[in-house]
């Protein structure tokens, strides 16, 4: 009997000692888990705080990149205010984008506002698989230190995919992808040869997972998310750097659609207040959304599973495309001739109800 007993307490001992072992293991991996958790939380507030700051009071010189810039889109929005931004860190302006007039109105409200030299590229990126040759030529005399591959379409608010029309699918394909990729092909030649430049490309905060309802537009985005951190790796040795940014709403033309995303507010910036904060970022951070409000969304959104993001964007651009259907309506009330006298204040008050 008191084998017996001596035989189970031995066992006990040995399976306590064990335990106490595996108690410890699992002890250390907590608190390597932790430490590593703590290490990455600490990097991302400092990288936050530095960002901050040097959007706020840090700028590199521009101009060290070569004389020009060029910027695609850029009669409206962001490619509009992006130009202007360049422009006031005294870089000269080509400006390629469709519509010879509002080309030749923004090269001249830049060259008066800023001193510096324009060269205008009339081209509708939609259109323009012979078009290439013409913007080559237009650029090839000039040092180009910066790209930006801003110019874009979405649909006109959100719809589900056979909602879309043909002819806006190709547009999507055609400016979205691309124009960029030609335009990168055209100018990165003479930054590598000397040594120096940037490619910026204007993605979007969609491209971060699927977003339903913006599928294809979506789509285009991530292709330039991966084009660009692709492109960085092969180029960074040849001095070149590759920035894509990756912003939440700004509120330009292509968001007029609603009346929520039309008005600026801190998560919902203007063309200018974005592109200052953007413009800012060139040699510092190679994947960003430009502006920090937008880059805490990000960080948040980071932490939720895709089936999150998919149930939030399916409800969030439910409730914008059926903003958008009344909108319509109600401008298409407005100008029938029964209701003339509708009033602005009437139809921004039935957008606020919805
Ligand atoms: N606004 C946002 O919330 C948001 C968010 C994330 C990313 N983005 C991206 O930011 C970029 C700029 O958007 P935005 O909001 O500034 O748009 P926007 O106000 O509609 O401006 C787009 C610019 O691109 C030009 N453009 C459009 N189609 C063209 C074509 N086929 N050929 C040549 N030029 C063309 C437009 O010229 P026209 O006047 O002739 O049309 C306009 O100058 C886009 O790539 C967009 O995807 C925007």
């Amino acid at each position: 009997m008191a084998a017996v007993v001596d035989s189970f307490s031995f066992l006990a001992k040995e399976i306590i000692s064990v335990l106490t072992s595996f108690r410890d293991a699992l002890a250390l991996i907590g608190a390597i888990y932790a430490a590593r958790k703590t290490l990455g939380l600490s990097y991302k507030v400092v990288s936050a705080i530095r960002f901050v700051l040097y959007t706020k009071f840090g700028r590199r010189d521009l101009v060290r990149y070569g004389h020009w810039a060029v910027v695609t889109g850029c009669t409206h929005g962001i490619g509009k205010a992006y130009a202007y931004e360049l422009a006031s860190g005294g870089l000269n302006i080509i400006l390629v984008s469709r519509g010879l007039k509002k080309l030749q109105e923004v090269a001249k409200d830049i060259e008066e506002s800023f001193g510096v030299q324009t060269c205008i590229v009339p081209v509708d990126f939609n259109e323009a698989d012979d078009a290439y040759p013409g913007i080559q030529s237009k650029i090839q005399d000039k040092e180009v230190g910066i790209l930006v591959n801003n110019v874009g379409v979405m649909y006109d608010y959100p719809q589900f995919f056979l909602d879309v029309q043909p002819e806006r699918l190709w547009q999507l394909v055609n400016v979205n992808v691309a124009a960029a990729t030609m335009m990168t092909h055209l100018v990165l030649p003479q930054m590598v040869a000397r040594g120096r430049g940037v490619v910026v490309n204007m993605s979007s905060s969609a491209c971060f997972l699927p977003t339903p309802q913006m599928t294809v537009y979506s789509a285009t985005k991530a292709y330039l998310d991966c084009f660009s951190r692709a492109l960085q790796v092969e180029y960074k040795d040849r001095g070149i750097i590759v920035q894509c940014l990756m912003p939440w709403y700004v509120a330009t033309r292509m968001t007029q659609y609603s009346e929520t995303l039309s008005d600026p507010s801190t998560l919902i910036p203007s063309a200018q207040v974005y592109a200052r904060n953007a413009v800012a970022t060139i040699g510092f951070s190679s994947r960003t959304t430009g502006y920090w409000p937008h880059s805490i969304l990000s960080w948040f959104c980071s932490y939720i599973p895709e089936s999150l993001w998919m149930w939030f964007s399916m409800r969030l651009n439910n409730a914008l495309r059926q903003q958008a259907h009344r909108r319509i309506k109600m401008k298409k009330l407005k100008h029938s001739e029964s209701l003339s006298s509708f009033s602005d204040e009437d139809l921004a008050q039935q957008s606020k109800q919805d």
